[in-house]
């Protein structure tokens, strides 16, 4: 609808998701907490948790991100000691704490972070709280331990740094440009192999003012279950998502 797509088995999406479009969330994504998801981003399938995504991130299937950590130096790695709602266990049973031994607070889960233009390949796990930059990829099956600077190939279990796509001074020049506030259909007619020349031309043309940034109004997924619950026409759906743009070309 309107370019969000969201799959019909996605029933966890938090209301105050975040979604920006066209983005898609497909198949079998298992979501808890809340995802924000940028602009011409796309996933398929995985289980995510508390993440913040920008805009052109590829995600390939069976991706886990942000899965909880649990306590590796109490008594016992099991939530039992913190979560009182645990599995409804409390109501077959007293809780474990009580006033003269107040329930400790035990917190693991932090916001994952995720740059632009980001590609993480099929099964990889991303641990909750990881920063990932802007421009980097994940190998397949990698397990990222740590956070991950802009432009790194990182692969491996733990994933580990293979190389950067660029030299120094073109990752400068792409962090600069910032590309990704662009809509592609912006891009157009562009040769992307060349990213130096790209990189000109994109600048060129924003110098002459013949680029606007792409800001389409971010839409929680509370909005836009209401609003899709309405029945709205293509138009009403453009317009609710910010794609009723005359695309000129440049
Ligand atoms: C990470 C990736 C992009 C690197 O591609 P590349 O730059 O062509 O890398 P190379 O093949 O030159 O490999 C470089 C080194 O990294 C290692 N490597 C590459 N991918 C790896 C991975 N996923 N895990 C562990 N090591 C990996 C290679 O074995 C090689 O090691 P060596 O130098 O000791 O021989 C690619 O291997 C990959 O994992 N792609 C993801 C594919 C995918 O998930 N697709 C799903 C559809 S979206």
């Amino acid at each position: 609808m309107g370019g969000i797509e969201i799959h019909p088995s996605i029933t966890q999406l938090h209301p105050d998701a975040v979604l920006e479009s066209p983005c898609v969330l497909s198949v079998g994504l298992a979501l808890s907490k809340f995802v924000d998801l940028g602009a011409f981003s796309y996933t398929q399938g995985g289980v995510w948790d508390f993440v913040s995504v920008g805009r052109y991130c590829s995600f390939a299937t069976e991706i886990s991100i942000g899965g909880h950590e649990h306590p590796t130096s109490w008594l016992s790695s099991s939530p039992f000691q913190y979560n009182p709602k645990m599995h409804g266990w409390d109501r077959v049973g007293p809780v474990p704490y009580g006033p003269e031994r107040p329930r400790r607070h035990f917190k693991g889960l932090r916001q994952t972070m995720i740059g632009n233009d980001v590609w993480i390949g099929h099964r990889s796990i991303i641990r909750t709280g990881i920063n990932i930059g802007d421009g980097a990829i994940v190998g397949a099956g990698s397990v990222v331990t740590r956070d991950v600077p802009p432009y790194a190939i990182v692969a491996g279990a733990p994933a580990k740094l293979i190389r950067f796509r660029f030299g120094d001074w073109t990752i400068r020049r792409l962090q600069a440009l910032s590309w990704w506030r662009y809509a592609a259909w912006d891009l157009r007619d562009l040769d992307f192999a060349d990213v130096e020349g790209t990189i000109d031309q994109i600048a060129e043309r924003r110098a002459r003012g013949g680029l606007a940034p792409w800001a389409p109004p971010r839409r929680s997924a509370a909005e836009i279950k209401a609003f899709t619950n309405l029945g709205p026409t293509i138009d009403e759906a453009k317009r609710f998502f910010g794609l009723a743009i005359p695309i000129e070309p440049p």
